[in-house]
């Protein structure tokens, strides 16, 4: 079984698709779920699995970011999966964990990513670009926002959509296929990287 940690900020509808999908039932355990925000719709989502919740930040029962690297090296992770988590993770945990660190975005890299492209941000500046794709991209981890390689990604049509809602839609559908889909690759030990790409092997 794979040891999975996943980060979290907002509803949590990846990590339900990641709990609900019947191929990853045998194959992941989703040993904690950590978020800056302590009353996440995400939080609720684990804990109605029984998985353990931990806040992060300063303060009364938080995880510091000086605390992280070693709670989550006790928690003896095989990955972590930033599943809609907003802040960027400390470097000497990104450093501990190379290549052991995934996150999903949504839409497709490199464009539309770095700091402040998160959530209807992103969609709005994919749709005042006019652009006829979008899509989302699951890649690894580094120190800046939205630049480790790309793992996957899918793209979906937006040439006839009327608003950034409506992209945020459409491509929601396609994050909650991708992300498990790499979780499946990297508990079978598919996703290598290789002449400097990361590819997942059939
Ligand atoms: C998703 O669009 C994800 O790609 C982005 O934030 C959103 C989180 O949605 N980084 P949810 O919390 O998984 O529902």
């Amino acid at each position: 079984m794979l040891r999975l940690a996943v980060f979290v900020s907002g509803r949590g509808s990846n990590l339900k698709a990641i709990l609900e999908h019947p191929e990853l039932k045998n194959l992941i355990e989703i040993v904690a779920v950590f978020s800056d925000k302590s009353d996440c719709g995400a939080f609720q989502i684990a804990r109605s699995y029984g998985i353990e919740t931990r806040v992060l930040g300063k303060g009364e029962g938080r995880i510091s970011n000086e605390n992280l690297l070693e709670t989550l090296k006790n928690y003896k992770l095989n990955l972590i999966v930033l599943a809609g988590y907003l802040k960027l993770v400390p470097v000497e945990v990104v450093r501990e964990f190379e290549n052991l660190i995934i996150n999903i975005h949504p839409a497709l890299l490199p464009s539309f990513g770095g700091k402040g492209m998160y959530g209807i941000n992103v969609h709005t500046a994919v749709f005042n670009s006019s652009a006829k794709v979008s899509g989302a991209t699951v890649h690894f981890v580094d120190a800046e926002y939205d630049k480790g390689k790309i793992i996957a990604q899918k793209c979906v049509d937006i040439s006839d959509a009327k608003s950034p809602e409506e992209i945020a839609e459409r491509v929601l559908r396609v994050e909650h296929q991708l992300l498990p889909e790499v979780i499946k690759a990297f508990a079978e030990n598919r996703i290598f990287v290789e002449n400097n790409r990361a590819i997942i092997k059939s």
